[in-house]
């Protein structure tokens, strides 16, 4: 399964964590940045892991921000995108059991490292159910735009 993360600076650390961590564990997390803890907009980071997604690049996309909500509302804005903020374990699995959840958000600044671990292995490991969820995620990919 090839896994991309992305962050703004409010994410930067939480990142830089994730990266180490799971790279101890023999698994890459494809970094699209940010590279630095310098200010940058998580609209355009967002904007970088969904094209990748889109284009197959990827499985599975992580996104960080400060609060988890501003990236997760650019990303979402995206077709064919389903961003969800994990915020514990239940939620985790059911991001993929009924969303197919295809990108996993962390709040920067609002999450325990240990807990978004916890959180993450959980999502990756999940299946969708299909079955009526997928008749719910095929009309997300039909609702008209600016109605
Ligand atoms: C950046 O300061 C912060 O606004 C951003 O990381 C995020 O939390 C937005 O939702």
């Amino acid at each position: 399964m090839k896994i991309a993360i992305a962050s703004d600076h409010g994410g930067f650390e939480l990142k830089e964590f994730l990266k180490s961590h799971y790279q101890r564990e023999g698994l890459v997390l494809h970094d699209l940045g940010t590279h630095s803890s310098d200010s940058c907009d998580y609209p355009l980071i967002a904007q970088k892991m969904t094209s990748a997604l889109l284009r197959k690049e990827f499985d599975l996309g992580v996104l960080i921000c400060g609060t988890g909500i501003g990236i997760s509302i650019a990303a979402n804005r995206v077709k064919g995108i389903r961003a969800a903020l994990l915020y514990n374990k239940e939620v985790a699995r059911l991001a993929r059991e009924h969303n197919n959840a295809n990108i996993a958000v962390f709040g920067g600044r609002m999450q325990k490292p240990e807990d978004v671990i916890e959180y993450f292995d959980i999502f990756r490991q999940t299946a969708f159910e299909g079955g009526r969820h997928l008749r719910r995620i095929n009309e997300l990919d039909d609702m008209p735009e600016g109605e």
